[in-house]
């Protein structure tokens, strides 16, 4: 595919974002549209598949107006169409994928099915101002934070290897479960976040090891010792409940806010301890750090500081891209359109699971 006077719709509907983006063939986003669910799904205390999918159906047709509108575009200058194939809910993926093959097989042009996670872990390279993109390096580890993921990948011409993984929870997961817990709400990780802020962090809390010796992450024990400490401060749910009695964020104690302060320095000081033992077992030239996660404040300044001190190019994605989008699965599509690799095509399913290490 030429570059030159390309311009790729992106779709992205795998859970509870219903968001559409145009990409020109300089990896620069035109228009992007995210429509978050966020109120739909609160009630519930957490994403609702059902509900996820009908809300893309009605979703998806007037974002895609609005993100033509913006960009000035008819849908006839679409020349790529790449939508996400998984992981993600069935019934949610379905909606963007038959929506993006629909439009591919109408304009006669080409269709790609994108992992989600490729989508993050390419983001970093996005320019958040709408410039260009910057160059992929043929080899890179990536860091995927995020509510389902927290990974590590290393990517090597066509070859995409997994270093880590979690056994348990994500790291996102573990920032909503126990902001749930305090009585936040959902998600919880920008509330935890707002809170450390306004703490500090003086009780560490241990950091998990494995005794096969893997890099692999856990947060499952932090939650439990989370709730300990909630217990302490007399703001523990109920045995059997997971979510405390709700609470506003102004209204938050002084313990509280050390509490989110620890929690998150547990967090990242996992993340950081991981990528030491994966650089010191085979050397990181590049790391790219995305996902939800990524839009903490901590990871934000402490991933680039210890980038600094290792020698090793940290790439934090632009806060615009943290959340999930439809310009990153555009640009992960456009990668795949430049070097040929559109992999299933219009055959592409929706898979619940799809690991990214079964990519070529
Ligand atoms: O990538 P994302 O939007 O959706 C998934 O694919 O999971 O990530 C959402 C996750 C949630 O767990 C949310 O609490 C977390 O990212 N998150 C944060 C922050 N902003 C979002 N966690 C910590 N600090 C933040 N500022
Ligand atoms: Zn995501």
């Amino acid at each position: 595919m030429n570059p030159n006077g390309a311009l790729v719709l992106g779709l992205e509907t795998s859970c509870d974002e219903t968001a559409v983006a145009l990409l020109d063939g300089a990896g620069s986003s035109r228009a992007s549209h995210v429509s978050s669910q966020e109120e739909a799904h609160r009630l519930f205390g957490g994403v609702v598949p059902e509900i996820a999918a009908r809300a893309h159906l009605q979703n998806l047709p007037p974002l895609l107006d609005s993100v033509l509108d913006d960009a000035g575009a008819s849908l006839f200058d679409v020349t790529a169409v790449a939508a996400t194939a998984g992981p993600g809910l069935v019934g949610a993926l379905l909606v963007g994928l038959s929506e993006g093959k629909g439009i591919a097989i109408g304009l006669s042009v080409p269709f790609v099915p994108v992992n989600h996670i490729e989508g993050h872990a390419l983001s970093p390279f996005l320019d958040g101002a709408g410039g260009p993109s910057a160059p992929v390096p043929e080899t890179f580890a990536a860091l995927v934070v995020s509510g389902g993921h927290t990974h590590v990948f290393s990517f090597e011409k066509d070859r995409i290897e997994r270093l880590a993984r979690t056994r348990d929870d994500a790291a996102g997961e573990a920032f909503d479960k126990v902001a749930k817990m305090a009585g936040l709400g959902y998600p919880g990780g920008p509330a935890v976040d707002r809170l450390a802020r306004r703490g500090r962090a003086a009780r560490p809390f241990p950091l998990p090891h494995f005794k096969d010796g893997s890099p692999d992450f856990s947060f499952s024990g932090l939650k439990t010792a989370a709730r300990a400490r909630l217990l302490e401060l007399g703001r523990a749910p109920a045995p059997g409940i997971s979510g405390g009695p709700s609470l506003r964020e102004e209204d938050a104690p002084q313990g509280l806010c050390d509490l989110m302060a620890d929690v998150e320095e547990a967090i990242v000081a996992q993340l950081l301890h991981r990528l030491s033992r994966l650089d010191e077992a085979r050397r990181i030239e590049l790391l790219t750090v995305s996902g939800g996660v990524a839009a903490n404040t901590l990871v934000r300044e402490r991933i680039p500081a210890w980038g600094r001190a290792r020698g090793i190019d940290v790439r934090v994605v632009p806060q615009a891209f943290t959340g999930d989008n439809a310009v990153m699965i555009a640009f992960a599509g456009l990668r795949r359109l430049l070097t040929g690799r559109t992999g299933e095509g219009l055959g592409a399913v929706a898979r619940s699971r799809w690991p990214l290490e079964t990519l070529r």
